[in-house]
């Protein structure tokens, strides 16, 4: 149990909260409460709400509630604070830009810190050939844009996806997405030209993981070769690893199989990196692990430390290819937001955090695998670096358990620790943690993990949650 002390909450300030999980009310407590009662007066039911907690500041690997709780965040905003929340150099960044100026719009008169982003990101991204890149203003954005550009290169419409792939929420990219409720239910008709391929998901392939590579790939290629014409695909758009679908890693040598395709057919490659990259699984980017070199990468999320960027980074005569003002868009590259990615990718580097998401995996993981041995409905732990997850099922051992997964992430909460849901069927719980955490907070936040599962299956319900 965390301690509950008394006392109201800490005055609002820049200095960094303490990291230290400190409950002073129910969470939510009641400033949070009557914000929710306002924010569901102003606010559509559509935008969903996780938790209700709402925050007044946060810094490294916590939050700080308006009832002055402290909380654990093992979600950083959907892998974006990796850097840390409000980490004081992205704050000076943004501070010092601000005071310059705030917009000009690139396409009308530009500045030198979109050239800057656009520089690393040619330089951090897979592959050793010449770049270019451009910056939009979201993840969804940037695999739009990636899209156009395909199009525009190979003079091609259609569009490969894969099974629980996520890729945003605009129509080209809602059509994308493969999960129906909630992203897609009530909003077609959808894009045409978008055909989707199993994905080689190991621990759901029928035939089991062994066979899921080969199998996966010969359902791919047969489907872009008879259903789609392999001459009409202008690129396959995949996550190297999928977020929202679940955290699932592609069984390994399908997605060098699938590039392989690609590059034997003219058909562009788009590693969608938007989740992955950035030094989240403890490399760069997550193609690295696969072994690929993609055509194009798309980026956003954790890229300039809170701040709203993407960016689509690709192969120099493809990027070319597109026609003068072809591409942009009025906010895109906002020069704050680039102080702000200048100051977070100086971060990763001279802080080595991609080291530190591999130290987050040698923590986390086998507290995971642990969790597994004690409860079999923990029945597959999987991800890279600081991106890692555990999904749960029934007595069946596959039956997903997505009740489960709402309990242990209520109890969590109610602990003090945010950790998030995902997958297809809502049965997979992730982790995300700023790539700056103290491993004393993340392990407390673990113990509260463990706690959670341990009260959630010692009811009867989850027990004997079956088919
Ligand atoms: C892999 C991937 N692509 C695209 C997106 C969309 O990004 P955004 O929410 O910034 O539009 C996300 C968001 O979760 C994502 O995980």
């Amino acid at each position: 149990m965390v301690q509950i002390l008394s006392g109201a909450a800490s005055p609002p300030g820049t200095d960094r909260p303490e990291q230290r999980r400190q409950l002073v009310t129910a969470v939510p407590g009641p400033r949070s409460q009557e914000l929710m009662a306002r924010r569901t007066a102003a606010v559509p039911a559509g935008v969903g709400t996780a938790l209700p907690v709402f925050v007044e500041r946060a810094g490294g690997g916590v939050l700080v509630d308006v009832d002055g709780n402290t909380l654990i965040d093992l979600g950083s905003g959907i892998a974006v604070t990796s850097v840390g929340n409000a980490a004081p150099a992205v704050v000076s960044a943004v501070a010092e830009q601000a005071a310059r100026f705030t917009h000009t719009c690139f396409m009308i008169t530009p500045y030198a810190g979109y050239v800057e982003v656009c520089e690393r990101l040619n330089r951090l991204t897979p592959g050793g050939f010449e770049k270019r890149s451009m910056l939009v203003n979201s993840g969804a954005e940037a695999v739009e844009n990636a899209v156009k550009i395909a199009r525009a290169a190979t003079g091609r419409p259609a569009v490969v996806v894969f099974e629980h792939g996520y890729h945003g929420r605009t129509l080209l990219t809602m059509t994308l997405t493969a999960k129906y409720r909630p992203y897609k239910a009530g909003f077609g008709p959808y894009a045409p030209e978008v055909y989707r391929a199993p994905m080689a998901y190991p621990f759901r392939w029928p035939s089991g993981p062994q066979r899921c590579a080969d199998e996966a790939y010969e359902r791919f290629a047969d489907l872009v070769s008879t259903q789609v014409g392999a001459d009409q695909v202008a690129c396959v758009v995949v996550e190297p690893i999928q977020g929202e679908g679940g955290f699932v890693v592609p069984a390994p040598g399908f997605l060098r199989r699938v590039a392989e395709f690609c590059a034997a057919h003219g058909i562009l490659l788009v590693a969608d990196e938007v989740q992955t990259g950035f030094g989240r699984t403890g490399d760069w980017f997550a193609s690295t692990f696969e072994g690929i070199e993609p055509d194009l990468v798309t980026t956003a999320k954790g890229i300039a430390g809170g701040m709203p960027l993407g960016g689509v980074t690709g192969r120099a005569e493809v990027m070319d290819a597109v026609h003068v003002s072809g591409l942009g868009g009025t906010f895109g590259g906002n020069p704050v937001s680039c102080a702000a990615a200048v100051a977070a990718i100086d971060m990763i580097e001279s802080e080595d955090l991609v080291g530190r998401a591999r130290r987050i995996a040698e923590l986390a993981l086998p507290r995971l695998h642990g969790l597994a041995e004690r409860h079999p409905q923990v029945a597959d732990v999987r991800g890279r670096g600081a991106m890692l997850a555990v999904e749960l099922v029934g007595a069946d051992g596959r039956t997903p358990a997505p009740a489960l997964l709402a309990d242990v992430l209520r109890r969590c909460a109610a602990e003090g620790v945010i950790v998030l849901g995902a997958g297809t069927y809502g049965n997979v719980l992730r982790l995300l943690p700023p790539l700056v955490i103290g491993e004393d907070l993340l392990l407390d936040g673990l113990d509260v993990l463990d706690a959670a599962f341990a009260a959630a299956l010692a009811g009867p319900v989850h027990r004997s949650t079956g088919p």
